[in-house]
């Protein structure tokens, strides 16, 4: 298995791996327009043949705090792995390395996401093994009305 940072020529198979993983599914313009702009911080994990068995999708937010300072964070749009490549510690690594970049890249102090609430593997990876913690509800903020944790974990150096 090789995890390496995605490339436009990853977009197609990252936006396979999505459709059947997930409901949130982006148009192609999003997908590139998160590569393209933010470089570094998204990766992907591809088996033997080549083929992307897994991908994370990231980008970084400049979010004013004061009238002074800006809170640069880094936010994680979409993970996933295959079925059949579950379990082996892929997604572990890919949030590893993608907030990594986020605070060696970009100097992000934290990283957030929005999760499903009934969806207990990503928050047991999220908040067992990656140590983020719940900064929010959002209420009804799926399409289907589904509510969202929303998660935090600061980066430390
Ligand atoms: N049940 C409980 N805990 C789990 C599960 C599970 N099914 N899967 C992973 N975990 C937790 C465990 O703590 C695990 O550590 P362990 O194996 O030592 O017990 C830890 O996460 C790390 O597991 P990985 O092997 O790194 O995770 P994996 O590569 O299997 O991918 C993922 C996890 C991405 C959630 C996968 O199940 C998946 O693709 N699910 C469908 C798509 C999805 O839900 N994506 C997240 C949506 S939210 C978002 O994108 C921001």
């Amino acid at each position: 298995m090789n995890i390496r940072l995605a490339r436009i020529d990853d977009l197609s198979g990252m936006q396979a791996a999505n459709l059947i993983n997930l409901p949130e599914n982006y148009v192609m313009k999003f997908w590139m327009y998160h590569l393209l702009t933010w470089p570094q911080i998204s990766f992907v994990a591809e088996n033997g043949e080549g083929k992307i068995v897994g991908y994370v999708l990231a980008k970084i937010d400049d979010e004013t705090t004061d009238a002074n300072s800006a809170e640069v964070h880094g936010h994680v749009n979409s993970i996933s792995v295959l079925r059949s490549y579950r379990r082996l510690g892929l997604a572990r690594r890919l949030m590893m390395l993608s907030q990594e970049a986020m605070l060696t890249v970009y100097n992000a102090s934290y990283v957030s996401l929005h999760v499903r609430k009934s969806n207990k593997a990503a928050i047991g990876l999220y908040k067992d093994t990656l140590g983020f913690s719940v900064a929010d509800i959002e209420k009804k903020y799926y399409g289907d009305g589904e509510d969202a944790l929303s998660m935090k974990l600061y980066l430390k150096r």
